[in-house]
């Protein structure tokens, strides 16, 4: 049976590309699939987190979820560490997942820095949790930023490792030959599955960027976001009409393929309409529709943060719904490997 699930971190602030590359898509797959959304809380904690600053962030997100337009009635919305099965599936994991494969991960790389002795030990088992999330809930669709890719990989790894491991087991149980978890389909698409800096087209538009001025918060306003697109790098070229004619234009293509996200479109369409202008017009276009869909977002971020005891409840129902689909099936991982429970 098709499941969908994805994550969003509680740090910081979300920004235009965990929207584009991420959240709005998962509004999109809600009438196509049963979907799980969480807040990886557990996550947020590889790296340290000011407790008052975790528990807003993991009401941030939870509002940005549902002024996205995701309904909690339909999809299921939690925060990680409530339900149970993410934290003791990924322990199985850590015994399942090699050091081999871990090192190889360029996330850990990244967020671990030169000083890679003083990284958190969750830091590297990150992956392994990430797993945990996906098969504790056996889904099937995973919709994510490019930039995930390599950890849903790993987690195919795992489940085929798992599945191999145990396969007598699994067989002894009842279990056919795909074994006990799918081989989850990672759904990176759209023209914006890598938004990029506004201020350097070879860098990822991140959280963690120092200038602010590089990204769209969610919680920008109208000015900001105008402002932001008007002092956004490009080159003096019009736009080509076109794709090809972006290549090598890492600026030109990052705004063709904001704009074509928001629209709902292409980027063949957007340069359809827009090739041969300059930036002088194509600038204020894309920061009038910005505006259009993202402050009546805002707009209802900031109704809902306001009333953290919506949000609270939100979640808590979730978690509850969530940890019935989970609980059976850790149960299951539990018999299969010989825990007596
Ligand atoms: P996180 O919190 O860093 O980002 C949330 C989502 O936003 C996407 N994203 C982007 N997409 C396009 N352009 C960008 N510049 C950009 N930056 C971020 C990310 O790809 C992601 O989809 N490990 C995950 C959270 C997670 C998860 C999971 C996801 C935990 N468990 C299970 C899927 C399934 C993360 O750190 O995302």
């Amino acid at each position: 049976t098709p499941r969908v699930f994805s994550g969003v971190q509680p740090t910081g602030n979300l920004h235009l590309g965990n929207y584009l590359g991420a959240v709005r898509r998962f509004v999109a797959m809600q009438d196509e699939y049963p979907c799980i959304y969480c807040v990886v809380d557990l996550h947020a904690i590889t790296v340290w987190q000011d407790p008052v600053e975790l528990t807003q962030a993991t009401h941030n997100v939870t509002a940005a979820y549902l002024a996205a337009g995701i309904d909690p009635k339909r999809s299921i919305v939690f925060n990680q560490s409530r339900v149970t099965a993410h934290a003791e599936l990924a322990w199985i994991f850590n015994c399942v997942a090699r050091m081999g494969w871990l090192n190889r991960m360029t996330q850990f790389k990244e967020k671990a820095g030169k000083d890679r002795e003083n990284a958190s030990a969750g830091l590297f088992v990150y992956p392994n949790l990430m797993a945990a999330d996906i098969l504790a809930y056996q889904a099937t669709h995973v919709p994510v930023g490019e930039d995930q890719k390599q950890h849903l990989e790993l987690t195919r790894d795992i489940a085929q490792k798992f599945n191999h491991d145990y396969s007598e087991r699994l067989a002894s149980l009842g279990y056919g030959e795909d074994g006990m978890f799918p081989m989850t389909e990672p759904i990176i698409q759209g023209p914006a599955t890598r938004v990029m800096s506004l201020r350097d087209g070879s860098k990822k538009m991140s959280k963690s960027e120092a200038s602010d001025a590089s990204r769209i918060n969610l919680t920008d306003d109208a000015d900001m976001i105008a402002q932001k697109i008007r002092k956004a790098k490009t080159d003096p070229e019009p736009l080509p009409s076109e794709l090809k004619g972006l290549e090598g234009r890492a600026e030109a293509d990052n705004l063709v393929g904001i704009y074509a996200a928001l629209a709902n479109t292409t980027k063949d369409a957007v340069l359809a309409q827009y090739g041969g202008q300059g930036f002088s017009a194509f600038k204020p276009a894309l920061a009038e529709l910005a505006v259009e869909v993202l402050a009546p977002m805002n707009d209802e971020m900031r109704r809902l943060v306001a009333d953290p005891g919506h949000l609270d409840a939100v979640l808590a129902d979730g978690a509850a719904r969530a940890n019935e689909i989970a609980a059976p099936i850790l149960h299951d991982v539990k018999r299969v490997v010989g825990f007596v429970t």
